[in-house]
């Protein structure tokens, strides 16, 4: 059995911080095999913002990933936006915008779906680079069998069920589809700041299927209609299930 928190869109320094100190001594009190943060850390890609950040998840006593969200690369320095997008991230809250943890019983997998904009307008929606997903399905191809697959990115892949015009990240489908294929049966994502479930019907052989599980914000003042929130994962037997909490302005319920 493992255990995974999965926080999203914290965007330091606009948050609550009475919610964000009860949710580290929360997820401390008891720890989660992982943490899995699927992006928005900041709110504006200031140094200030990532070292906060960092700062807080410093404080986490279980191992933790992030993939970065389109907050987090910095919209005020164009040359650093297009040619290093990722500069501050890599020195400030990890080296890698594409993570990966496994153990006996998960295996999780990072995939930065950040768009540094150009010619397309709708950037904040996010893409799911060819190169970048490619990299994840050689690398999930490549572990071995057995363990439960994940994988974070902040994006979503699918709309809330009630709300199916909701935008989506470019090349969602597709990528959702080779995900599945590769055994992936959780995509656990973000900024949207809504939390839901969604699951895709694998049209594969293997007639499984594969949930994308979404969390809205864990600590930002920057809501959108639900309170601060994150999602605890049972994984268990090959299946996963899960909890909202829900910061209800004194404590986590
Ligand atoms: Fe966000
Ligand atoms: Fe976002």
């Amino acid at each position: 059995m493992r255990v995974i928190d999965h926080i999203s869109d914290l965007h330091f320094c606009r948050i609550d911080q009475r919610a964000a100190d009860a949710l580290l001594d929360r997820l401390n009190a008891e720890p989660a095999h992982l943490v899995a943060i699927s992006g928005d850390l900041t709110m504006r890609a200031r140094r200030n913002e990532f070292r906060t950040a960092r700062a807080f998840l410093d404080k986490l006593c279980m191992p933790w990933i992030a993939v970065p969200g389109n907050h987090d690369i910095t919209a005020y320095y164009p040359w650093e936006r297009f040619l290093n997008p990722f500069g501050r991230w890599e020195s400030l809250i990890a080296p890698d915008t594409e993570p990966m943890f496994e153990d006996e019983e998960i295996q999780v997998v990072g995939l930065n779906t950040v768009s540094r904009g150009g010619l397309h307008l709708q950037w904040e929606n996010g893409k799911i680079p060819r190169a970048g997903l490619l990299r994840a399905l050689r690398r999930i191809r490549r572990l071995k069998q057995g363990p439960f697959r994940i994988v974070v990115a902040h994006h979503p892949f699918l709309a809330p069920p009630d709300e199916p015009h909701t935008p989506l990240v470019r090349r969602g489908e597709r990528a959702l589809r080779d995900l599945a294929r590769s055994g992936v049966r959780l995509v656990l994502s973000g900024h949207l700041h809504v939390g839901y479930h969604n699951t895709h019907a694998v049209t594969a052989e293997a007639g499984d299927h594969l949930t994308v599980l979404q969390a809205g914000s864990a600590i930002s003042t920057r809501l959108r209609g639900e309170p601060n929130a994150y999602n605890r994962v049972v994984v268990e037997n090959g299946r996963a299930r899960w909890t909202a909490h829900h910061w209800d302005g004194e404590a986590w319920r």
